[in-house]
């Protein structure tokens, strides 16, 4: 699932035919049309399909026809790379821990969709990325993987947010590889 440029959603299929994770991304759905994951997702050949927020009448109904889609290729997990909507109890039920997010920041500080921001103006000198189980709250959850990075006097929201993308794009394969083998997946 992402919204955005899909730098996450690459990582995943790269650490797959790297061989690095034993699992197969079988498609990918955006709510974006024309995103940057859509068009990673055209270049390295996986299945797209456009879920766009604004053709559902509610959350509820989007994250329906998700699970939808999941089921159409009956998908053992799920992950949230970049997924920039508020997910319903209901696709929480039909993925029970095996619904995945990366979040960039060392949860539980700094919530939300500003969290680079927000590590910026609280003056921390370590930030960083979480990777975890997800529950109703947004952003919380059981951690799976963390990774901490340094925050530099001269950082901008660009430069920092490079620094944990790459931290992301390591510990994103780690927690699927993690959560597949709690559910005996792999
Ligand atoms: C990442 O920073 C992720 O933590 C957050 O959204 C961003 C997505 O980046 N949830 P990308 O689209 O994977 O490049």
């Amino acid at each position: 699932m992402a919204s955005g440029a899909g730098s996450n959603f690459e990582a995943l299929v790269a650490a797959c035919q790297r061989g690095h994770l034993a699992a197969t991304v079988c498609q990918l759905v955006v709510n974006n049309p024309g995103c940057g994951a859509e068009q990673r997702a055209l270049r390295l050949g996986v299945p797209c399909t456009i879920h766009d927020h604004r053709s559902y009448a509610s959350r509820e109904a989007l994250d329906q026809a998700l699970i939808a889609s999941f089921q159409a290729t009956d998908v053992d997990l799920v992950v949230m790379a970049g997924w920039m909507r508020i997910v319903t109890q209901g696709l929480i039920d039909a993925y029970p821990e095996r619904l995945i997010n990366i979040h960039p920041s060392l949860l539980p500080s700094f919530r939300g969709a500003k969290a680079i921001e927000q590590a910026l103006a609280a003056g921390v000198r370590l930030s960083g990325c979480t990777a975890h189980l997800v529950s109703l709250e947004v952003d919380t959850g059981p951690i799976l993987v963390q990774a901490a990075v340094p925050v530099l006097e001269a950082d901008t929201v660009e430069s920092l947010s490079a620094r944990i993308h790459a931290q992301e794009h390591r510990i994103l394969p780690l927690a699927v590889q993690l959560a597949a083998a709690r559910l005996e997946l792999i």
